[in-house]
């Protein structure tokens, strides 16, 4: 066998088939619509753009400290502080190449064999692969749509063992867009009380939220500060995913100094040239204009959901954050492979079926396109869906 047995744990996104149909229908001139981006189709700030010429005018070009330059923990430590109550300093925190560079470093440093992790589903799809990549046990806590697919204190107790390691949140939800509130989070914290879990905190799309309240789950109480690790980073709230800037914050020194020790013999620093860039988007200075695709997405969310909500055999899941509305078209097709697929070869519209998020039933509409695709797909979903024939 020439591949390692732990790349063979882990399984390739069930999403794949998807992606390579929208590119076939394209290939063969058919139109189509996306609706399964999972990245803004905002530019960056202007700031973040200034900053990053300017760094590399300015020659900015050699290796950083592994963990990031002090500038930039110091700007991420500010952030915490100021958006979020949290007081870290640079020492606890790590940048890396993405969130989910952090989210794999973690899981590395973190994760024995046959550790538990839990994971609320529907989830975002990597997680359960870089727990089990790890060689830990992926544990999937099914949520229900009545509590907007957010895991209740009961729920997690029932699937708490003396070998849970993690637990993982991810407020505002990818798919749902689920937001969990103060209280839902200290209830969380009471039902860990007593154990050794650690709670990741997966807080990417915090800054895209529609009148809601987001919470950090480490702000919530003393305990829960202690177990939790922070994670975000800029691909969502700055628009700037192909630049692959994340970073975590944990209360324990240990973790971020086990974080850099695989960082140094593996990826070394994050991008220079980002670094100094991601400080333009953390200080203020990008605030108008990541306020300005807040307000976009917003509008579009509306737009979406005034029209999802006209078809019959549908039921979206109002999100409070995030750029996804989840739908539910259980009502007409259990199988969110067929129906994904068939709306696909049908009407061209793209979207993401629900097992990929370890969710039958549902279909993930990403509203990161402009109103006008937005109408036109919704459009073709609803009469797609009238002439639904399973
Ligand atoms: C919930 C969640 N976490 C993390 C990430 C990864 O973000 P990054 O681009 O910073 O690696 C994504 C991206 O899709 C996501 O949806």
């Amino acid at each position: 066998m020439i591949l390692s047995e732990r790349i063979s744990l882990m399984e390739e996104s069930l999403t794949l088939a998807i992606t390579q149909k929208a590119r076939e229908l394209k290939a063969a001139g058919r139109e189509a619509i996306s609706f399964s981006a999972g990245e803004p189709d905002f530019d960056p700030p202007r700031a973040v753009k200034e900053a990053a010429i300017a760094a590399i005018n300015g020659g900015f070009n050699k290796y950083t400290a592994v963990t990031g330059i002090d500038e930039l923990k110091e700007a991420i430590a500010k952030k915490l502080k100021k958006d979020n109550g949290l007081n870290y300093s640079p020492k606890q925190i790590v940048v890396s190449s993405g969130a989910k560079h952090s989210l794999f470093q973690l899981f590395a440093v973190l994760i024995n064999r046959g550790d538990e992790v839990i994971i609320p589903t529907p989830a975002w799809v990597s997680y359960p692969e870089m727990a089990r990549y790890h060689g830990g046990k992926a544990i999937l806590a099914q949520t229900k749509a009545e509590n907007g697919f957010k895991i209740t204190s009961v729920e997690l107790k029932a699937v708490l063992t003396d070998k849970t390691k993690i637990v993982v949140l991810c407020s505002p939800s990818n798919p749902t867009g689920s937001i969990y509130a103060r209280e839902e989070i200290a209830a969380l914290g009471e039902a860990l009380k007593g154990s050794n879990a650690l709670i990741i905190s997966d807080e990417i799309y915090e800054k895209l939220i529609y009148g809601a309240k987001f919470v950090s789950t480490a702000a919530v109480s003393d305990d829960l500060f202690s177990r939790t690790i922070t994670v975000n980073g800029l691909s969502k709230s700055a628009a700037m995913t192909g630049w692959r800037l994340g970073y975590f914050a944990a209360a324990n020194v240990e973790i971020a100094i086990a974080v850099a020790k695989l960082q140094s013999q593996s990826t070394t620093n994050a991008c220079s040239i980002v670094q100094k860039a991601a400080i333009a988007a953390l200080d203020g200075r990008a605030d108008d204009d990541i306020e300005t695709m807040r307000q976009r997405f917003e509008k579009r969310r509306d737009l979406a959901l005034e029209s999802l909500n006209k078809i019959e055999g549908l039921k979206p899941i109002v999100p409070q954050g995030a750029f996804y509305i989840f739908v539910s078209h259980e009502a007409i097709e259990k199988d969110s492979m067929k129906f994904c697929m068939k709306l696909l070869e049908e009407t061209g519209v793209a979207t993401v079926p629900g097992v990929g998020f370890a969710q039958e039933g549902y279909f993930r509409m990403s509203f990161a396109a402009d109103e006008a695709s937005i109408e036109k797909g919704i459009a073709k979903i609803a009469s797609f869906t009238r002439g639904y024939r399973p």
